[in-house]
């Protein structure tokens, strides 16, 4: 039965990876999976996550027993509130539902199961562009409608506003809109505080169902809060929503998949009911989630020294990469390099949209030994003070030619 098997590229940005790390060219430079590197280009890990880390592994009280499908208490309690923050009237009205899910993905997964499975629902809209994965996970969900708002204004390279709240203003009721807490993947640019307000108010009026993918809490501006702006506004305003954390990308926990999918419902009597209801996506998918993340997390989050730390650290890694985008930006307009490079440093997060075609990628992936997406995206993460005036110099030449 499996003679017809074809080798396939299941997931183009984990390829790019593996073509990086099959290359012997001496100045290779990776920028494609949304990963932090530090100026050494090491990958790392947050001091104050490896003492969390030493303590879960030595803490005699902890053992192996499988979780609640449900996931950790302690981890719900402290993600949720890093997430709403706590003066958030849902939280105390306890009209939030949580649910630990196998990071962020997962998050995204479970939610769309039951969005389509249990209430449904047909019709999601998606940024244009957005993550690569997010519509093939609400496909396998059993979503039958994908439709995408105007998200980037190619030629002005920013927020392309009036269309996207025009496409908004044209779902129908019970459309689930996806959108990006912060650091937008893959442009980096995100709404104005004023440019969401008038996104929720399409949202109340069209009667649309929000899904908040807050993958890079913290990864635009340095400040989680700051960062979890909009879900904490949609909250105010009395929405209903859904909301995936993840903790990969903010705490470094990419191989220990470690994220929390978040529900606002009307009235605190659905919450266990909610949860109830989502058990029946967890039980035959994987069950009960892993352990030891949640773990980490809790102890970074719980302690009030620790979670200073994390925050001091976190700030550290997004000066870099604001420091990155300057020198980026400059660098290409010193080699006069045709056009305009001021939306790298007016992006943020770990992505920039460099606004370069699929052919100049291709040349740079082929001649030049940089690892990019088709799209355009480079992840400034991997930039570096030793690499930094290869790539401008790579980039510069391919757009000269
Ligand atoms: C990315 O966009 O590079 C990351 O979110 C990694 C992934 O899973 O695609």
């Amino acid at each position: 039965i499996f003679a017809d098997m074809k080798v396939v590229i299941p997931a183009p940005i984990f390829h790019l990876t593996k073509m990086y790390n099959e290359d012997k060219f001496e100045k290779k430079v990776n920028l494609g999976v949304g990963v932090y590197r530090t100026d050494e280009n090491k990958s790392f890990t947050i001091p104050v996550v490896k003492k969390c880390e030493f303590e879960v592994v030595n803490d005699p009280t902890l053992d192996h027993e499988y979780l609640p499908m449900s996931g950790n208490p302690e981890f719900r309690k402290v993600a949720t509130e890093l997430l709403l923050g706590p003066d958030c009237k849902a939280l105390q009205e306890k009209r939030v539902a949580a649910v630990q899910t196998a990071s962020g993905t997962n998050a995204c997964r479970l939610a769309a199961d039951f969005l389509a499975k249990r209430m449904k629902l047909r019709t999601v809209y998606f940024p244009m562009p957005t993550w690569e994965n997010h519509m093939v996970i609400f496909d396998h969900a059993g979503f039958k409608q994908f439709k995408t708002y105007p998200y980037w204004h190619k030629k002005r390279r920013q927020i392309d506003m009036p269309r996207l709240l025009e496409a908004l203003a044209s779902a129908n009721e019970g459309a689930v809109v996806l959108f990006h807490g912060s650091a937008h993947n893959p442009t980096g640019m995100d709404l104005t505080k004023k440019q969401w307000k008038q996104v929720t108010t399409v949202i109340k009026m069209n009667k649309l169902f929000p899904f908040v993918d807050t993958a890079y809490q913290g990864f635009a501006t340095g400040d989680p809060d700051r960062d979890a702006w909009i879900v904490r506004y949609m909250a105010s305003e009395g929405l209903e929503f859904m909301a995936a954390q993840s903790f990969s990308k903010n705490m470094g926990l990419y191989n220990e998949r470690v994220g929390n999918l978040v529900s606002i419902v009307s009235d605190p009597k659905l919450v266990p009911a909610l949860i109830s209801e989502l058990m029946m996506y967890v039980r035959p998918n994987y069950s009960n989630p892993p352990a030891f993340g949640s773990r980490v997390v809790s102890r970074v989050l719980g302690d009030k020294k620790n979670k200073e730390e994390w925050l001091k650290t976190l700030c550290e890694m997004t000066d870099r990469v604001k420091n990155m985008r300057k020198q980026l930006m400059q660098k290409l307009q010193d080699l006069n390099t045709p056009g305009r490079w001021d939306h790298i440093t007016r992006q943020s997060g770990m992505f920039s949209f460099t606004g370069l075609n699929e052919e100049q990628v291709a040349k740079l992936v082929k001649e030049k030994h940089i690892y990019l997406t088709a799209s355009g995206r480079i992840n400034i993460c991997g930039l570096n003070t030793k690499n930094i005036d290869y790539v401008a110099e790579s980039i510069s030449a391919v757009v000269k030619e």
